[in-house]
């Protein structure tokens, strides 16, 4: 599988689909059946795996690591991504309320949790999960620098950051920021023309799509904007001769493929079957005015 890697970071590469674990948790797989799910996608060269702290209530880097556990050579093989910053309220956090927490010792305790949980010594690449209004950036930067300094953290980069968000961190910090994972989907094509996009390819930043497939709504949506992206990806899906199950869920990851940002798509489905369905958009080629008629479906409108 293509590999996705920047100028800034050329020790780090991602795979060209990473896969997303939040909701591991609900998928009720024993700590076997994750191994063999996580061999599986590794040797389809599905190598980025996603997660965060606060996954699955806090539970899914340990139901990660438990996998690990079992099969420690799978380490090698991966990239581990996760992401610090969100506090949920409750018993697991101790706090009051649901909030942004990019202090110094919250980002370290977290980082260090996180390590613990998964049962490894370094994470790959760290995401600050939400810009936090509160973000004292010049002290944040000096925690990041120094979890990396000590090897706890490879590589930094942010989440749902807006360009003007991710510059003032960068100006901060004497390591690059190497990614920005923001929602993208046919159900979200904002970002392709709000100049969060644009951002990523000037400054050879390595954009990840979260919910690709805007957690499965696309596909299984009632609404009429799921509605009318179900029609259009069924007829175009027909019109190429596509598989009636499959052809959908190939095209609207190919929609996302094209664009020239080389975003990193992060499939968040749990059913074997259907993330190896999905990686045959890797080979499908969407010509332009297929494109174009997806993004018409998706915006409901064509274009000015
Ligand atoms: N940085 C952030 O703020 C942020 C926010 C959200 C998510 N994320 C990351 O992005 C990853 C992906 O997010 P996501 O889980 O929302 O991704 P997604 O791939 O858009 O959605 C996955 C969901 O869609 C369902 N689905 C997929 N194909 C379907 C179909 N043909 N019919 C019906 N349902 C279908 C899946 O069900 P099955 O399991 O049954 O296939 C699953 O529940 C997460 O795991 C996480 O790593 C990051």
């Amino acid at each position: 599988m293509q590999r996705i890697s920047s100028t800034l970071a050329p020790d780090l590469s991602l795979s060209r689909i990473a896969f997303g674990l939040w909701r591991l948790t609900d998928w009720g797989y024993s700590p076997a059946e994750r191994v063999s799910l996580f061999e599986q996608m590794l040797d389809l060269g599905v190598t980025t795996f996603d997660l965060a702290d606060i996954y699955g209530e806090y539970r899914c880097e340990r139901f990660f690591g438990e996998a690990l556990k079992l099969q420690p050579q799978l380490r090698a093989r991966m990239e581990i991504v996760s992401k610090c910053s969100i506090r949920l309220a409750g018993e697991a956090s101790g706090a009051r309320i649901n909030h942004y927490d990019t202090s110094a010792a919250h980002v370290r305790s977290a980082v260090e949790t996180s390590l613990r949980d998964m049962g490894v010594e370094q994470m790959d690449l760290l995401l600050l999960h939400r810009p936090d209004p509160l973000m004292d950036a010049e002290a944040l930067a000096a925690v990041l620098e120094s979890l990396v300094q000590e090897g706890k953290v490879k590589h930094l980069g942010v989440s749902n950051f807006l360009p003007h968000q991710f510059d003032l961190l960068q100006s901060r910090l004497s390591l690059p920021l190497v990614a920005n994972q923001i929602e993208v989907s046919l159900l979200h094509s904002l970002p392709m023309f709000d100049g969060q996009l644009d951002h990523c390819q000037q400054h050879e930043v390595i954009p990840m799509a979260w919910s690709p497939f805007a957690g499965g709504r696309l596909f299984a949506g009632d609404d009429a904007d799921a509605t009318r992206i179900q029609q259009e990806l069924a007829r175009l899906s027909k019109s190429l001769g596509l598989d009636a199950e499959n052809g959908p869920i190939q095209l609207a990851l190919a929609w996302l493929l094209k664009h020239p940002s080389q975003m990193v798509p992060v499939l968040g489905s749990g059913n074997p079957k259907r993330l190896v369905a999905a990686l045959a958009a890797l080979e499908m080629e969407l010509d332009r005015e297929g494109w174009f008629e997806l993004l018409r479906a998706g915006r409901g409108r064509d274009v000015d």
